[in-house]
């Protein structure tokens, strides 16, 4: 695609104080993914040649959550056209269109962007495309004010509207494309003549109109344009996002057979022909093959499965957790910062973390390997075709060979070498009748406790 250059602008200076929280709204997370940076995936496939986020002074976590893109500070939210301004100097002797986005518009996608950007170049080129949507309720949203040729005259902030301009259904969702040869200079000549005192971007459009410049508007749908400015809107704006990823998973060729009830994070990979049973959560940095069985009620993180595992139900795969091809999970096991080669099988309440094991390897029902001595973590190696019978203890740091068998209930605090059988438990002792000679001992007790109390 051979566009002209554009620079994305997104306003996130906000405090957005509904959020009640210490944490700056554009941080708090969609998808395991901060808000700002779904903003910035949408309008990365577009190649941006600048990409300028304008935060409020202290918000030094945005800046490194946003980084490569540059921040400016914008020092007193002094509304949306200072907000504009305040990255006036960073695009100085840029020519191109800036797009302005905003942090807390998270759910837009690129095709939106695109469509805006090839608005705002039709001819006659337009100072400013501004993206509409259309509300039953437009409560206070700014207004979209349509000429008789239907291109945009003004934009009217509800605060400042009259009774019939309040009316019209056509909002501002608050993107715009705009000509970058004429942005600061219109910017220069709004003032805060308004309801609310603040310099508003929006008066942009009547500054445009008046120099002759055409404006339009482009309708978009709702559903992008959803802003997010409290811990409910929050919570709608990921149900529409998970309804959003399940719909890719599924376009993919992946099953989900309940999926209103799986929960993906924006970055997960999964694989064709895997098949998700209900109540699945999958957690940051999840890569997924093919074909990979995942039955319900399973937790996944940071982990990379191959072609063909089998997890859960109810089991947990925690960061570093890398399973090849042909692994079986079953339920209640976890597995953690540990590399499980192919074939591995560990189907029943074990604990693996800081291992690895070789190809084959069967671990019984309640191993735990004991990597921590709660002071430092140590690793368990466990070789090929293994066979680690159920309830053993691995205390690392601790090697065991190929082909070596562990007896069940074995709690291992040396290496094992290949091929070799261990068994480190207590001999059974077994005392002929002697159980029947305990009872009659503790009947005849009991018995004269009675007659004492007589
Ligand atoms: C703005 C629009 C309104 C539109 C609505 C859509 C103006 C004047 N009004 O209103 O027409 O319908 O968005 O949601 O533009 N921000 C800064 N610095 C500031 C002020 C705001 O960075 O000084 C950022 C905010 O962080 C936010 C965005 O700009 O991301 C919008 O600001 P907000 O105060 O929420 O604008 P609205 O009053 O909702
Ligand atoms: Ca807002």
């Amino acid at each position: 695609m051979n566009s002209p250059p554009f620079a994305a602008l997104i306003l996130a200076a906000g405090k957005g104080t509904r959020m009640r929280s210490d944490l700056p709204k554009v941080l708090h997370k969609l998808a395991h993914r901060p808000m700002i940076g779904h903003v910035l995936a949408a309008v990365a496939p577009l190649h941006p040649a600048r990409t300028v986020v304008v935060v409020g002074p202290g918000m030094e976590d945005v800046s490194s959550a946003v980084a490569p893109a540059e921040t400016v500070v914008q020092a007193q939210q002094r509304g949306t056209a200072d907000a504009v301004m305040a990255a006036r100097e960073k695009l100085a002797g840029f020519a191109g269109d800036v797009l302005v986005l905003y942090g807390d518009t998270p759910l837009v996608t690129t095709g939106t962007l695109a469509a805006l950007l090839a608005e705002r170049r039709k001819a006659p080129a337009a100072a400013a495309v501004v993206v509409g949507m259309r509300l039953a309720e437009p409560g206070a949203y700014g207004r979209l004010i349509l000429g008789r040729d239907g291109t945009l005259e003004a934009i009217r902030e509800a605060a400042d509207c009259s009774k019939e301009e309040r009316a019209i259904d056509l909002c501002n969702a608050g993107l715009m494309a705009l000509d970058g040869a004429h942005l600061f200079p219109l910017l220069a000549g709004i003032g805060t003549a308004n309801a609310k005192g603040e310099y508003y971007l929006t008066d942009l459009i009547a500054a445009a109109r008046k120099r002759g410049l055409p404006c339009r508007a482009l309708e978009a749908p709702v559903a992008e344009l959803m802003g997010v400015n409290s811990r409910a809107e929050l919570a709608a704006a990921e149900a529409a996002m998970q309804r959003r990823l399940r719909q890719a998973a599924m376009d993919a060729g992946v099953t989900l057979t309940a999926p209103e009830t799986v929960h993906f994070s924006a970055d997960t990979k999964i694989g064709r022909d895997s098949v998700v049973g209900p109540f699945v959560v999958f957690g940051p940095g999840v890569s997924i093959g093919e074909g990979v069985d995942i039955p319900a009620f399973c937790h996944i993180s940071g982990a990379s499965v191959s072609d063909g595992a089998v997890i859960g139900p109810f089991a947990r795969l925690r960061p570093g957790a890398e399973l090849a091809a042909g692994v079986h999970i079953g339920n209640f096991v976890e597995v953690k910062n540990s590399r499980l080669a192919a074939g591995v099988k560990a189907n029943h309440l074990a604990y693996i973390g800081d291992a690895n094991i070789g190809a084959d390897t069967n671990v019984g029902a309640g191993t735990i390997t004991c990597n921590y001595d709660g002071i430092e973590k140590f690793r368990t190696e466990i070789g090929k075709g293994v066979f680690v019978g159920t309830n053993v203890s691995l205390v690392a740091p601790v090697a065991v060979g190929d082909g070596a068998i562990i007896a069940a209930g074995s709690v291992i605090t040396g290496d094992v070498p290949a091929d070799a059988l261990a068994i480190a438990r207590g001999r059974q002792v077994v005392k002929p009748e002697r159980a029947e000679l305990w009872r009659k001992g503790r009947r005849a007790a009991k018995a004269a406790k009675k007659t004492g109390k007589n």
